[in-house]
């Protein structure tokens, strides 16, 4: 048996993609535990770059069962759209099995999203507009509809015009907006369902019984530690819990079935939307940040926010996920500077404090404590093993090891496959 969880340690775009691909090549199946298209992984191979959002990354690899799991919400035309365009590369998407728990975006979702981000004024969240928050509020709120209430023709019909009558509703007096038509929607939805019908599964059971096979099975987490609903920056958060007890209830799969959980973070950080963040450059190093990083939105190609390694946000996120080993990627983007500032604690009130605290409104107070480390000023991306890697580099990567309290174990030095050294822990 063996059992990994891949977490995004930060604000999302960690290159979890990246690093499950390069687990998944010694995989029998990765999993994808929850959120929805707002994700966006994109993993780069010889046959091209593919930015993967509800498929797991593993499916680039023929013989890796693929799982979307009962924690995410699937909207099915755009789930639909990436099985197409999988399968226009000659991926062949069979091998994709979709749980019929999972609950379902449907059209009213994404319009309330924007209309929910249009009347939050300058408070917005930045949402990807994907229906994303809407879909969880309803699904917690025990009116959504799941992947097996459409699959029944009868359940459907009734299951919608319950919770349609209640959206129109909201639609037209609350926001003033167009009403949807029901038959439309079950037109278009049922269509959806004669084409997804044949990946349905009850997908816990799908993954227990690979895990008794002693089959390996990696759980790629979306989203991200600090987006978490609980423990993120909160309001300016997903609506789910990105962390790896989050990815456990998502995929079915139990704590104690768990072998390894590793963390991915970026050399330095980056966010989209809005909400806090202690350590954002808005000069001219945060933009080189962006351009040589190339941080734009994989789902909404938005301008990301840039800044430097957060400390004690990593520190937090390796505790409170239980970590067992890092990943940190991006460490190329890093090449130019003479020198690298490490966020190691945060001041607020004139005191030092070493974790992100819960007011989003106190977040946003804090001021970043830096130590300066040496940059490197050496191109790493041809790197094959550690000893590759400039001195300054490897002192980095120890110094972010030791902050972060968990073992480094791999570094990303470029987007594509091959661009990945392996490291032997040292804490
Ligand atoms: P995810 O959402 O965590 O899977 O990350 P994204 O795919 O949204 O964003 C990460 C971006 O960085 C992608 O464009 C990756 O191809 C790229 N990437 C991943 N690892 C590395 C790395 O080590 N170096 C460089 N230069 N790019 C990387
Ligand atoms: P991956 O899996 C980065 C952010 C949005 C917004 C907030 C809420 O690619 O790392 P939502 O649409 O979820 O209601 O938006 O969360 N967000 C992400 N940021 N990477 C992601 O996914 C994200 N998924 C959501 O930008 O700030
Ligand atoms: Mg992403």
């Amino acid at each position: 048996m063996s059992v990994t969880i891949v977490i995004g340690g930060q604000w999302g775009d960690e290159g979890k993609g990246k690093i499950t691909d390069a687990l998944a090549s010694q995989a029998d199946m990765v999993v994808r535990p929850n959120g929805s298209a707002n994700a966006g992984h994109t993993v780069q191979t010889d046959a091209g770059i593919f930015k993967l959002h509800l498929v797991p990354s593993g499916i680039l690899y023929p013989d890796c069962d693929c799982v979307i799991g009962a924690g995410v919400a699937i909207d099915p035309v755009s789930l639909i759209g990436e099985l197409d365009e999988l399968e226009s590369r000659g991926i062949d998407t069979s091998r994709v099995a979709i749980s019929d728990r999972a609950t379902v975006i449907l059209p009213y979702h994404p319009i309330l999203d924007r209309l929910e981000e249009q009347s939050r004024g300058d408070q917005n969240i930045g949402t990807t507009l994907k229906g994303n928050g809407p879909a969880y509020a309803d699904k917690v709120g025990r009116r959504g509809l799941r992947i097996a209430d459409l699959a029944d023709e009868k359940t459907f019909v009734q299951r919608l015009r319950l919770v349609l009558n209640e959206k129109n509703v909201l639609l037209q007096k609350i926001y003033n907006a167009d009403p949807l038509d029901e038959s439309e929607i079950l037109e278009t939805y049922s269509a959806c369902m004669e084409r997804l019908a044949p990946y349905i599964v009850q997908s816990e059971i799908v993954v227990q019984d690979a895990i008794d096979a002693g089959k390996r099975v990696v759980i790629e987490g979306a989203q991200a530690t600090l987006l978490d609903i609980d423990y993120g920056s909160y309001p300016y958060v997903t609506s789910t819990s990105p962390t790896a007890a989050g990815a456990c209830q998502g995929a079915g799969v139990g704590p104690g079935q768990i072998d390894r959980t590793i963390g991915v973070y970026k050399a330095y950080i980056t966010r989209v939307g809005g909400g806090p963040f202690p350590t954002e450059d808005h000069g001219e190093n945060g933009e080189i940040m962006r351009q040589r990083g190339k941080e734009f939105g994989t789902t909404t190609g938005r301008p990301r926010r840039t800044g430097w390694f957060d400390g004690p946000a990593a520190r937090y996120a390796a505790r409170i996920n239980g970590l067992s080993e890092i990943a940190i990627t991006k460490l190329d983007i890093l090449d130019e500077f003479d020198q690298i500032p490490v966020c190691t604690g945060y001041r607020l009130d004139g005191e030092i404090i070493t974790s992100p605290v819960a007011s989003a409104v106190r977040y946003g107070e804090v001021e970043p404590v830096y130590e300066y480390l040496e940059g490197w000023k050496q191109d790493t991306s041809a790197s094959q093993t550690l000893d590759d890697l400039p001195p300054a580099a490897r002192a980095y990567i120890d110094r972010l090891e030791q902050i972060i309290g968990r073992p480094v174990t791999y570094i990303g030095i470029g987007p594509s496959r091959s661009q990945i050294v392996e490291r032997a822990a040292t804490v």
